[in-house]
């Protein structure tokens, strides 16, 4: 008989075996899978671990304070806090093509962890928290790859750590089971699921400070109206998309000319289908009054009503 228990009990007993006495680094997002997988392997092997957190600059609003926050008091990790924002703004500057954002981005994630794995001395392990549909949709079965998700695809060949994935059997409503039975907190175990390259892949196109400096802000609105209204946790995701097109409007005597912002939600099971969600019209009323009203630089907002397929979640 399978329990959660048992799950945890033959996991541990697998990760040491593999590990043995060795370094083990993890790439800590934030998001429920990488934070599961962090507490998991930190169980299993301790201080053995060191977990590091990328900031990118890609990140939703306040969330790397607060990761820092959770992981260094309530788990008590040794964390490695980075701050790349400049180097990651860097290498997509210029770029508007989707999979080269997320190759560039991918790339220059697991440099960084050469860089502080180095400062370490000797890693062995790198922890990453791989689900079974990451694995089925970035597989071969399929002639193409839908989308080459960091986390399985364009790992670069001269990558000199081995993998540590003890989630790639689960799906997600399996890890926030795992989370719970780990001892982890609410807000982490059902935070909704956030890409790794980030608001990169929620910016049409070209990336420049200032349209990410209006995503943040949009997307910031959406998940506080979205909580407000009770519906957080029954939504995979939710959560703004900023296209390259500009639209006019008018606000108080004067006509404008800018940003729409897309709103995305969808209800799933593990991603590999979805439905857009029927939210309430207030709800969606509230939503755009909002980001209309207090992020400069946007005149409208559309929400996107395509299920997966034929869309995807994401719009790149
Ligand atoms: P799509 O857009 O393919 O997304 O329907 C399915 C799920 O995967 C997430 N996603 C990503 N996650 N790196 C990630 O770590 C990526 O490049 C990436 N692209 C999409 C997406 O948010 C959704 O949950």
């Amino acid at each position: 008989d399978w329990t959660m228990e048992s799950f945890i009990e033959l996991q541990v007993a697998e990760i040491r075996s593999k590990v043995g006495s060795g370094r083990v680094l993890c790439a800590l997002s934030g998001g429920v899978d990488s934070s599961v997988a962090a507490a998991l392997v930190h169980k299993a092997v301790g201080d053995q671990l060191t977990c590091v957190f990328v900031d990118h600059g890609f990140m939703r609003k306040n969330e790397a304070e607060q990761v820092k926050k959770v992981f260094t008091e309530q788990f008590q990790l040794n964390l490695v806090f980075v701050d790349a924002r400049e180097r990651f703004m860097k290498k997509i500057e210029g770029v508007s093509d989707p999979e080269t954002k997320r190759k560039a981005i991918g790339n220059e994630f697991i440099r960084v962890f050469e860089t502080e794995a180095s400062k370490l001395g000797q890693v062995d392990f790198l922890v990453q928290g791989t689900l079974y549909p990451d694995i089925v949709e970035s597989g071969t079965e399929t002639a193409e790859t839908i989308k080459s998700h960091h986390n399985v695809g364009g790992l670069p060949e001269d990558m000199q750590f081995e993998l540590v994935e003890p989630l790639r059997m689960l799906f997600k409503d399996e890890v926030r089971e795992l989370g719970t039975e780990l001892g982890m907190s609410e807000e982490i175990v059902w935070r909704q699921p956030f890409p790794g390259p980030g608001l990169a892949i929620r910016i049409l196109g070209e990336i420049t400070r200032e349209k990410l400096d209006i995503l943040r802000e949009a997307d910031a609105i959406i998940i506080d109206e979205i909580r407000r209204s009770g519906m957080y946790r029954e939504l995979w995701q939710s959560f703004a998309v900023l296209p390259s097109i500009k639209s006019v409007g008018v606000m108080g005597d004067g006509r404008t000319y800018e940003y729409p912002i897309i709103l995305r939600a969808v209800t799933s099971e593990d991603a590999m289908t979805a439905d857009w969600a029927r939210l309430p019209y207030d709800l969606l009323h509230n939503i755009s009054s909002r980001v209309v009203n207090e992020v400069k630089g946007v005149n409208r907002v559309v929400y996107d009503i395509t299920s997966k397929p034929p869309g995807t979640i994401e719009w790149e």
